[in-house]
């Protein structure tokens, strides 16, 4: 989607005869919107259509949470258990029509290939680094990257150390935001990123192993297991503009203001009916009667959810890394008791967190119910006469700033 690439041999045109000693190679156009969008031109040594087995379907079962009460709630996830691997190991935290957003600590390795039929993947890499091994060629990831990988892209991770993921699955786009791009795609000057910061598939591997090669493909709501009888990666060359990618979080540039930035301006990625943001370390609002930290403000048609990554949360009481807030639409949401006042003055934030903000209402899982800290809602309430400032000590820089 960001901008024109090729990797590997393809022909002087498209849909021109094209071989390897002598072989006609494979063509195969990966586009959107029935191709009038982005597309990607791949030549296989394989038809992509070549099937072996039909192995089992196996249909993605939710255990849906829904608590008797509607509040805040405050999930704790970093001691979630380590399972399955990067694919069987995304446990869904919450989800709509729109998004689902999963947590994923993989133990194991993948010995299959996987491929999102349905929808368009971000995994930020919370944890860990490795390659994404792809169709497309190797792409790298280090901790804090947001790998994007567009539907129809068949992957398999090869990780390096501990891994721990926040992943997005939709069944829309997921698109770099329009006002970021000028008529002609490249990002624009004021945009909080750029093409360079963007990396694509670093190099091509074609690889021409023959033997039985299994591929899950999640289609309808559930994954299909097909038998190849050739390995995946059987690309000669490609070229277009639709490819897996990755954008550190910490190339992200922060847009401050003399007074408070509202939350888009923190935007990363749109996505149908939802957005994801970046909340990096910054200075703050500079002007002398400035509140640096947020005003209260009421999600009247959304739902706010935060992963905290890292920084020093300690002034937000409870919060940690790992931490997932939700502030559902129909509530206030805003600073804990004191905060507005001790944040003046204070010219910067540490805090790394990513947000998704849906414009309609989440579900939550059985998962959620377990790392429900059951009092969030109440930590804005102060006993009568204990005063203003009921908060803990705190580094003021730590100051959770984005609520
Ligand atoms: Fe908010």
């Amino acid at each position: 989607m960001p901008f024109y690439q090729r990797l590997g041999d393809v022909p002087r045109k498209r849909h021109v005869q094209f071989r390897e000693n002598g072989t006609l190679l494979t063509e195969e156009v990966m586009g959107l919107e029935g191709f009038t969008g982005n597309e990607s031109i791949l030549y296989h040594l394989h038809s992509p259509c070549r099937v072996m087995k039909l192995d089992g379907f196996k249909e993605i079962e939710r255990e849906e949470w829904v608590p008797d009460q509607h509040a805040h709630r405050h999930f704790k996830t970093f001691d979630v258990k380590p399972d399955g691997d990067e694919i069987t190991g995304r446990r869904v935290l919450m989800w709509n029509n729109d998004v689902e957003i999963s947590l994923c600590r993989p133990d194991q390795k993948m010995d299959y290939f996987f491929r999102n039929g349905e929808g368009d993947e971000v995994i930020f890499v919370h944890e860990g680094t490795g390659t994404l091994e792809t169709t497309f060629g190797d792409v790298p990831y280090k901790e804090g990257d947001y790998i994007v990988v567009p539907r129809g892209t068949t992957y398999r991770f090869d990780p390096v150390g501990a891994q721990r993921y926040l992943v997005f699955e939709t069944p829309g786009l997921i698109e770099i935001p329009r006002r970021y791009r000028n008529q002609y795609g490249q990002l624009v000057e004021g945009a909080p990123y750029y093409n360079r910061d963007i990396h694509p598939p670093a190099e091509l591997r074609t690889v021409r192993e023959q033997g039985e090669f299994e591929v899950k493909v999640r289609v309808r709501g559930g994954y299909q297991t097909y038998v190849v009888d050739y390995h995946p990666f059987d690309v000669i060359g490609w070229d277009g503009y639709l490819y897996p990618w990755t954008f550190s979080v910490h190339d992200f540039e922060p847009i401050t203001g003399r007074i408070h930035q509202p939350p888009p301006s923190h935007q990363t990625f749109a996505g149908q009916n939802f957005v994801i943001c970046s909340f990096c370390p910054r200075k703050l609002d500079f002007d002398p009667l400035a509140v640096p930290i947020p005003y209260h403000h009421s999600n009247l048609q959304s739902e706010e959810m935060i992963y905290y990554v890292s920084g020093n949360f300690g002034s937000r009481k409870g919060i940690e890394v790992g931490s997932v807030t939700l502030h559902p639409s129909g509530l206030p949401h805003g600073p804990h008791p004191g905060l507005a006042e001790k944040s003046i003055g204070v010219t910067e934030t540490h805090e790394l967190a990513v947000m998704c903000d849906t414009f309609r209402p989440l579900k939550l899982s059985q998962l959620a119910q377990e790392l429900d800290d059951g009092h969030y809602a109440y930590s804005w309430y102060e006993e009568p006469g204990a005063g203003g400032a009921q908060t803990p000590d705190e580094d003021p820089a730590g100051l959770t700033s984005h609520f």
